[in-house]
C-alpha cells in the first residue's frame, strides 16, 4: 500500500446496531462498564461509512486538533464532526500515528433519523472497523495485530460502550464475568454458549412510539448510575439474570428467557426514571404495546416478549417460524400505537463487512 504525501487511499465497512437483552448501564473509567451485558447484533439497521486518508506533509502538532472531516447523508456534519475529533484525540496513546494523517469520514445509515434510533453503536464500530483497517493497510501496528475485530471492539468501546458489542454478529457479550471464560471490560466476545437453533435468528420488530431525540443522552445515564441507592442491586441483578440467561440457553427455556429480557428492559428504565425528571422516557402507547404484547403472548402461547432502549421505541422479539402471525399481530394491533405507523422490520445478522470496491 502506497504511503506517499498526497495520495488518498480508502476503506469502507458496513456495521449494525445492535440491541442488548442485558444493559450495560452504569461505567467507570475509560468506558469500562459496571456489569456484563449480552446483546443481538442487527441485521438491517446498519451506518456505513467511508475512510478516506492521506499523508501530511506536515503532522498536527499535540496541541491541535486532528484533521478531520465527517461528512453525514452527503452533507459535513459538523456537530458529529467534533464528537469524532474527540474521539480519535482520545486514541492518541493506541493511534499516534493519526497525527500524521487527514482523514475524510462519509456516513449514512438505512435505518431514518426521524426514528429516535441510537446510531452511535452502528456509527462508532464502523469508524473503529475503517481505523483497524487503515493501520493494518499501511502496516503501521506492530507487532501486526492477531485479531483485528477485538482491536476495532476495543477501540469501538472507547467511542461508545455499546458500540464494541457491534463488531461481531449473532449473539454478543462484553464485560468480564466468571461465566464466560473470553470475557472482557476492555472489548467484546461472540457469546460462547451454544443458542438453541431457532433463537440464532430471532427477529426484531421496532415499534416507533416517539421519534424526537431524547432528552438524557446515554453518557448522562450513565453518570446518574454513579450516586444511585439502587446501583449496586442492579449490578448484581445483572450478572444472575446473565446467569439465568445461559441456563435457558442450555434448556431452550422460554419462560426464563422472557423473564429476563422483559426484566433487564423494565429494570432500565426503573433506573432512569428515578434518576432524573428527564428519565420519564416511555410513553403511554409504549406501555399500551407492552400490554397488547403480553395479552397476545397469553392467547397465542408463542415466544414474543418485548425489550427497550434508553428511549419509547419498544423492540419486539420474536422466532422467525412464527413472522406471518407475528407481523400480521403487529399490523393489527400495534401499529395504532407507532408513530405515523413507523416500524422497522429487522432481525439478528451477521455482523459488519468490508465493502470492496
Ligand atoms: C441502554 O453505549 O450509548 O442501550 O458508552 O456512553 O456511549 P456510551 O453509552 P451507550 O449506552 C447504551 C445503553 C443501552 C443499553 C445497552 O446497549 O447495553
Amino acid at each position: 500500500m502506497t504511503d506517499k504525501i498526497n495520495s488518498w487511499n480508502e476503506t469502507t465497512w458496513v456495521s449494525p446496531s445492535n440491541i442488548a437483552l442485558i444493559k450495560y448501564w452504569g461505567k467507570h473509567g475509560e468506558q469500562l462498564p459496571n456489569n456484563p451485558s449480552l446483546s443481538l447484533t442487527l441485521k438491517n439497521s446498519v451506518t456505513k461509512t467511508q475512510l478516506r486518508y492521506r499523508k501530511l506533509e506536515k503532522p498536527v502538532s499535540d496541541s491541535e486538533d486532528l484533521k478531520v472531516a465527517y461528512w453525514f447523508d452527503g452533507k459535513r456534519n459538523e456537530a458529529f464532526e467534533r464528537k469524532v475529533i474527540i474521539y480519535l484525540g482520545r486514541l492518541h496513546t493506541e493511534m499516534p500515528y493519526l497525527q500524521n494523517y487527514e482523514l475524510e469520514f462519509r456516513s449514512a445509515n438505512t435505518f431514518p433519523h426521524s426514528t429516535g434510533i441510537a446510531s452511535s453503536a452502528s456509527s462508532m464500530s464502523a469508524i473503529a472497523l475503517c481505523l483497524v483497517d487503515m493501520e493494518q493497510q499501511l502496516g503501521l501496528r506492530k507487532p501486526p495485530t492477531q485479531d483485528v475485530f477485538r482491536r476495532a471492539s476495543f477501540l469501538a468501546r472507547l467511542g461508545s460502550g455499546s458500540a464494541c458489542r457491534s463488531v461481531y454478529g449473532g449473539w454478543v457479550t462484553w464485560g468480564e464475568d466468571g461465566l464466560l471464560p473470553e470475557s472482557s471490560d476492555r472489548y467484546a466476545s461472540p457469546l460462547e454458549q451454544t443458542v438453541p437453533e431457532q433463537w440464532q435468528n430471532l427477529r426484531d420488530a421496532i415499534l416507533i412510539v416517539n421519534s424526537d431525540r431524547k432528552k438524557v443522552s446515554s453518557s448522562a445515564g450513565h453518570g446518574l448510575m454513579s450516586n444511585h441507592p439502587f446501583a449496586e442491586g442492579r449490578y448484581r441483578q445483572a450478572r444472575k439474570h446473565l446467569n439465568c440467561m445461559m441456563l435457558a440457553l442450555q434448556n431452550s427455556d422460554e419462560k426464563t428467557f422472557i423473564e429476563v429480557v422483559e426484566n433487564e428492559a423494565l429494570t432500565l428504565h426503573s433506573l432512569l426514571m428515578t434518576s432524573s425528571e428527564d428519565g420519564l422516557l416511555l410513553q403511554p402507547d409504549s406501555i399500551n404495546i407492552i400490554n397488547a404484547v403480553r395479552a397476545f403472548r397469553e392467547k397465542t402461547g408463542l415466544m414474543v416478549c418485548f425489550t427497550l432502549d434508553a428511549g419509547p421505541n419498544v423492540h419486539l422479539l420474536y422466532l422467525e417460524e412464527d413472522k406471518e402471525t407475528v407481523q400480521q399481530f403487529i399490523q393489527e394491533e400495534l401499529l395504532s400505537f407507532c408513530e405515523n405507523n413507523q416500524w422497522i422490520d429487522d432481525q439478528v445478522g451477521e455482523g459488519p463487512y468490508k465493502v470492496e470496491n
